[in-house]
């Protein structure tokens, strides 16, 4: 296969290579760069990995994924989603990326039209163009507010658009749905009856804010055109053990099973039985870790917020907080020397869409005390700035 020449390679700003020499010296006490859980995989998670090993599960296995995880996905997406679903319609795959590569490579055919909102987590256009190299793209800009412009987004729409690609709680800007965008979307795919709404929801359990995830499978009239993707990096810190899944309608699960069991065969089967033990098990780390976000956001809402420098767009799930810079200097320029001060690492916009330069990505996923000394270096550098 030729590889798409649109395909760039890694985004290398002078940010990423500074970042990386300074974390290999162990330089950069103050990462707010993070998109993992700063705790590791409890422990009742790993035990489980270690008990089904020498209990023998470490052979091949299912393409679909083992049953019982199945089950308990779809047990979850049906009492907290709201999403109408039966274990068949799961497929576990190797993180949720993976499962939203299959996805595209099960639906999207030669001259199809694919939608994906921007900014963006960084791997979406690379996926779409290495699962069709015929495809067309749109990326399409959220508004000021990071919210949907629905009317424009409905005139993107044309007859070969095959799939609008979503993520909320969203990365990096932090926002979520609101009832309006479901009945939103619902329109836009009554209308469209060929177009697919692809919604990943890895950060599903990350929400922060008094508000509650909606996902748009949930809608009855339109289910069957949604896919919903979810996983286990960001809910148990399971980011290393690369488990992921998807829920959709049966036609697309079979190719999707079909493409999965030829490139990667099964997730090892006693990863998938941790991941069920991390479905089973009650365990108080979520609600430990998004209060400690809660508590980061209204930290840095409080200090940076009142600086003329930037512009302060509240998030309300997801792990960040999207920061918009008022003043004339480049995303990569200001996260350079903001790390070569004072040794604290944001994430330059750039690297989540081209029009994003003027932005940089701050990880809520640190220690309190630690995030708080961040912040603070963050405001004296943007009022030296000034
Ligand atoms: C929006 C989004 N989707 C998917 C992923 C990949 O997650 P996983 O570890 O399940 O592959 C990430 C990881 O940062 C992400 O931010």
């Amino acid at each position: 296969m030729k590889l798409s020449k649109n395909i760039s390679e890694s985004l290398e700003l002078k940010f990423s290579k500074l970042a990386r020499s300074m974390d290999k010296k162990n330089q950069i006490p103050y990462s707010l760069g993070l998109g993992e859980p700063n705790y590791f995989t409890p422990n009742f998670i790993i035990d489980e990995a270690y008990s089904a090993m020498k209990k023998g599960y470490t052979k091949y296995s299912s393409p679909i994924g083992d049953y019982i995880l199945r089950k308990k996905i779809s047990d979850k997406l049906k009492n907290i989603n709201k999403i109408k679903t039966r274990p068949n319609d799961i497929l576990i795959s190797a993180g949720s990326k993976m499962s939203l590569y299959l996805v595209l490579l099960a639906l999207i055919q030669p001259k199809d039209h694919v939608i994906y909102i921007t900014p963006c987590y960084t791997s979406y256009l690379p996926q779409i163009l290495l699962s069709e190299s015929e495809v067309e793209v749109t990326a399409f800009k959220l508004d000021k507010a990071f919210e949907i412009d629905y009317s424009k987004l409905k005139r993107e729409i044309k007859k070969n658009t095959k799939a609008i690609l979503i993520n909320f709680p969203h990365n990096p800007t932090g926002q979520i749905l609101k009832k309006n965008d479901l009945f939103e979307l619902e329109k836009i795919l009554k209308v469209h009856k060929k177009c697919f709404l692809i919604s990943d929801e890895i950060y599903m359990d990350n929400i922060f804010s008094k508000n509650k995830h909606l996902s748009p499978g949930s809608i009855q009239s339109i289910s069957k055109r949604v896919i919903t993707i979810g996983g286990f990096s960001k809910s148990f810190s399971m980011t290393g053990w690369r488990i992921g899944y998807s829920h959709a309608n049966s036609e697309i699960n079979s190719k999707m099973i079909k493409i999965q069991q030829h490139i990667l065969t099964n997730v090892p089967l006693f990863i998938q039985k941790a991941a069920a033990q991390a479905l089973t098990i009650k365990s108080n780390h979520l609600n430990k870790f998004n209060n400690l976000m809660n508590k980061n956001h209204n930290y840095a809402y409080k200090i940076l917020s009142d600086n003329p420098f930037f512009s302060f767009n509240k998030s309300y799930g997801g792990f960040f907080i999207f920061l918009r810079i008022k003043k004339k200097i480049t995303s990569d320029k200001f996260c350079t020397s903001l790390l070569k001060k004072y040794n604290v690492a944001v994430t330059p916009g750039k690297y989540f869409g081209k029009h994003f330069n003027n932005y940089i990505r701050i990880s809520l996923s640190q220690e309190h005390q630690v995030f708080k000394n961040a912040i603070d270096l963050i405001n004296k550098f943007a009022v030296l700035k000034k």
